[in-house]
C-alpha cells in the first residue's frame, strides 16, 4: 500500500459508517448501526446482485447504473464492482457524497461517480437513461413518492429495483360523494412525522418533515400505473434480515423491458 492509501484508510477508520466497508488493506469500518440490524445491508446487497444477475447475466460491463439516494455509497460501490461501465450515485446529503468520495479514492473505482442531489427535484433529461435504477430505502422518506416512481419509470432502460418499509393494507369500497356511489379503494398512503428525527440531525432521514409510503398493493399498481411493464416482489432468502422475513420490508423489481 502507497503511504497515502495508509493515510487515507486510516482517516476513513477513524469514525464509524453506516455500512461496515471493507477497504483494500482488508481492515473493516465501525458500523453506527445497533447491533444485528448491520444484516439489514448484506441481506440488501444478496437479494440486489442475485436480482440483477439473474435478470441481466454476467454482462456487466456494458450496463450504467444509477443509485438514488445513495448516501456513502455502499450499494454504488456493489454494482461498481461487477464492472459496471458507468455508475452514478445521487444523495440530498453533501456530507454523504463527501464520504462516498472519499471510498471511492480508497478503492480506486473509476467508473463510479457522486453528486450531489435532492431526488425529488431531478430531471430526467438532465441524467439520461440507465439500464439499472436502486431506490433502496427511500421511498418511505419522501413526500412526493410518486413523483420518484415516475422519475424512475423515466430514467430506467431495463430495471428499477425499489426496496422498501411498506404501509398497513387497507383496500374496499368507499362512499364517493353520496352513500348511493362507491368507489374501490386499491391500496393505501402511510404518513410518518419526521420532525424529530430531523431535530436531532438523523442522517438517514427525509430532508422534510412529511413521508408517505405505500401498501405493497399500492406500490405494485402505481408501478405499472407510472408506465413499467411489469413489476414482482423479490422473495427474500430464508435466512433474511427479520424485516425481509416478516414482509414488512421488501425488493420489487420494475421492469421497463418485457
Ligand atoms: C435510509 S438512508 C438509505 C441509504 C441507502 N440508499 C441504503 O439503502 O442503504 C436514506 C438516504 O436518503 C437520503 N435522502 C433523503 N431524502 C432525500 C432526497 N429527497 N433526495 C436524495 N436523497 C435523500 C439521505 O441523506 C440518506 O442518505
Amino acid at each position: 500500500m502507497t503511504d497515502s492509501l495508509v493515510q487515507l484508510e486510516s482517516e476513513i477508520l477513524s469514525r464509524p459508517w453506516f455500512y461496515h466497508f471493507q477497504l483494500p488493506s482488508g481492515r473493516v469500518t465501525e458500523c453506527y448501526l445497533p447491533a444485528g440490524v448491520e444484516q439489514i445491508h448484506t441481506t440488501r446487497e444478496r437479494m440486489l446482485l442475485e436480482t440483477l444477475t439473474a435478470h441481466l447475466g454476467s454482462d456487466w460491463q456494458a450496463l450504467r447504473c444509477l443509485d438514488l439516494a445513495c448516501h456513502e455509497g455502499y450499494f454504488s460501490f456493489s454494482v461498481a464492482r461487477q464492472g459496471c461501465a458507468e455508475v452514478v450515485g445521487i444523495d440530498a446529503r453533501p456530507e454523504h457524497i463527501e464520504s462516498a468520495n472519499l471510498l471511492r479514492r480508497a478503492f480506486n473505482l473509476s467508473n463510479v461517480r457522486f453528486q450531489v442531489g435532492d431526488i425529488q427535484r431531478l430531471d430526467a433529461a438532465d441524467l439520461g437513461q440507465f439500464d439499472v435504477t436502486l431506490l433502496f430505502g427511500i421511498l418511505y422518506h419522501l413526500e412526493n413518492p410518486i413523483g420518484v416512481l415516475r422519475l424512475c419509470h423515466a430514467l430506467t432502460k431495463r430495471v428499477c429495483l425499489i426496496e422498501t418499509q411498506i404501509a398497513p393494507h387497507l383496500a374496499g369500497p368507499t362512499d364517493w360523494g353520496s352513500h348511493l356511489f362507491t368507489q374501490q379503494i386499491l391500496g393505501c398512503f402511510a404518513i410518518v412525522d419526521e420532525t424529530d428525527n430531523l431535530a436531532r440531525d438523523d442522517k438517514e432521514a427525509n430532508i422534510t418533515p412529511i413521508s408517505l409510503f405505500p401498501s405493497l398493493p399500492a406500490l405494485l399498481w402505481l408501478l405499472t400505473k407510472v408506465g413499467f411493464k411489469r413489476a414482482q416482489v423479490i422473495e427474500p432468502p430464508p435466512d433474511a434480515y427479520e424485516q425481509f422475513r416478516s414482509g414488512k420490508r421488501v425488493i420489487v423489481a420494475a421492469y421497463n423491458t418485457l
